[in-house]
């Protein structure tokens, strides 16, 4: 396994708040991870720390040995697609015009918008299904239209990396399912993925290597087949369950034994 981007040993923080203490992780180039965990164990807060809009407060954040907060924004930009849980999009923005944003690593006085650019923006949007939307103003869309303009964004700025919170919250199944299988299909292709989800078994038939993280802390990682067991759910989600095989994929399928109560 080899990997370009990778966290030494960082604490991240918001002010008094310690969210992780001395985690390290070393994210495979060219798979597929999935990060998951329960609400709060510090999932956003180490996405942003990659993405360099959370500092580490010791340790170090690198992409090929290089700190990322030295990287010039847009040869960063260029590297790192980044998708935040929670996107806020400008007043009256359209689709398209939205999309567009994600050339703004390539733009510059001296490089206006090219047939380059275009050509991303057309090609991003057909992949994320939202080609029909292109002149809808965004805030009209509904949640999960929104949230395949923002992966249509972030397509559209064509990074080796792609980083991803939460990019089927909003989505109906099968939305979801086109959408990790497009990930999936950019990992083939050589493209780096990593994405917080939520559903575990869909983590565990789309991706590599599951990132299970717990109070700030990775507390297993590897092949979900290796790593997804009865104990680790109840440790880490603190959820009875049994395990099963996915009778699809053959990976593992966390079927919850609580009924109530
Ligand atoms: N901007 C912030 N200021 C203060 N605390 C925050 C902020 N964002 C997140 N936190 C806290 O940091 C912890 C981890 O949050 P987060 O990384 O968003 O969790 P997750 O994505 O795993 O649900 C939580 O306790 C959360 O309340
Ligand atoms: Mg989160």
């Amino acid at each position: 396994m080899t990997a370009r981007l990778t966290a030494r040993e960082i604490t991240l923080r918001y002010g008094d708040r310690v969210v992780s203490t001395r985690l390290s992780l070393d994210v495979p180039d060219g798979a597929f991870t999935a990060i998951v965990g329960p609400n709060g164990c510090g999932k956003s807060t180490l996405l942003r720390a990659f993405v360099r809009l959370l500092r580490p407060d010791g340790g170090h954040v690198e992409l090929d040995g290089r700190e990322v907060g030295d990287y010039p924004a847009k040869a960063l930009a260029k590297q790192l697609g980044f998708l935040p849980q929670d996107p806020q999009a400008p007043d009256d923005i359209k689709v398209r015009q939205l999309v567009g944003r994600g050339r703004f690593p390539y733009q510059s006085l001296l490089a206006l918008w090219s047939k380059q650019d275009e050509e991303a923006v057309t090609g991003a949007m057909a992949a994320a299904g939202v080609t029909d939307l292109a002149d809808r103003p965004v805030q009209e869309l509904s949640g999960g239209q929104r949230q395949r303009v923002w992966m249509a964004m972030v397509l559209a700025q064509q990074t080796p990396y792609l980083l991803l919170d939460e990019p089927t919250s909003f989505l109906d199944i099968t939305h979801q399912y086109q959408l990790l299988g497009l990930l999936a299909t950019l990992r083939d292709q050589g493209r780096t993925v990593i994405a917080v989800l939520h559903d575990i078994n869909q983590a565990c038939r789309f991706a590599d290597h599951l990132v299970a993280m717990k109070d700030g802390r990775v507390a297993a990682e590897g092949d979900p087949t290796d790593i997804v067991d009865a104990a680790l759910i109840k440790d880490v989600f603190d959820l009875p369950s049994v395990i099963v095989p996915d009778p699809v994929t053959d990976t593992p399928m966390v079927v919850p034994t609580l009924q109530g109560e």
